[in-house]
């Protein structure tokens, strides 16, 4: 049985290796370090209380929703620290990141929030991104932020699939991604929120 909970410290080094294992295929160590830097220590180290994690029986986290709520903090950090380890890796992929700040910047404007989310191969679909997912617009609802974005290649089938049966909407396109977004408005309550209703 999976449990959605809210993370904890103790979870970071699962993170860090669900978001090696669910990204592409790691390189070299410099590779390594530039995916945790890009997709997964900001979030752990600085906004942990928009984290929520899918635990299997052992509650060893399996998969993971990241957000940030702060672009300003979110612009600050990457410049000083996390972006250099995508710099020492590959310096295009670094002059890439630095363009997308600008681009994510305005969309923040727009929703206020943007994440990642990810699941470990053998628990995905089983209705636990769903959960990750609700979990987090609840959050944001109750946190009075508008939305959330994503990126997601084009070429992610079941990424792209994922989000559209969840109700994003395509805000942009580009060369080889999307950018999605959804109002925490249009989240539609799960089954067992309306039953806790009745
Ligand atoms: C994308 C992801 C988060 C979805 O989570 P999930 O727990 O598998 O999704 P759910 O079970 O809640 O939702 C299932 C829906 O997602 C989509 N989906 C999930 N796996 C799929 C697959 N292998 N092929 C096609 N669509 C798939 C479908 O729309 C599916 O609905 P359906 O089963 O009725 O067709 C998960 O598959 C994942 O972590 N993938 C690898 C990492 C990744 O791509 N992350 C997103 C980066 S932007």
């Amino acid at each position: 049985m999976i449990t959605v909970r809210k993370y904890r410290e103790a979870d970071k080094e699962n993170l860090q290796k669900i978001c090696i294992a669910t990204g592409p295929g790691i390189k070299n160590e410099r590779h390594r370090l530039s995916q945790l830097a890009l997709y997964c220590d900001y979030f752990a180290d600085c906004e942990p209380e928009n984290i929520f994690i899918a635990a299997d029986e052992a509650d060893n986290a399996v998969g993971y929703i990241l957000c940030c709520t702060n672009f300003a903090g979110f612009k600050t950090a990457m410049k000083k620290h996390y972006f250099k380890f995508t710099c020492r890796y590959d310096i295009v992929k670094w002059l890439m990141c630095r363009a997308e700040l600008i681009m994510d910047e305005k969309l923040f404007k727009d929703y206020g929030a943007f994440l990642h989310i990810d699941i470990l191969d053998g628990y995905q679909r089983a209705g636990v991104g769903t959960r990750l997912m609700d979990a987090l617009l609840a959050l944001l609802l109750e946190k009075g932020i508008k939305g959330v974005t994503l990126g997601v290649g084009s070429d992610n089938v079941k990424g792209v699939s994922f989000y559209k049966k969840y109700g994003f909407h395509v805000v942009k396109q580009g060369p080889g991604f999307y950018k999605l977004g959804i109002f925490t408005t249009e989240r539609q309550q799960t089954d067992r929120e309306k039953q806790h209703e009745t």
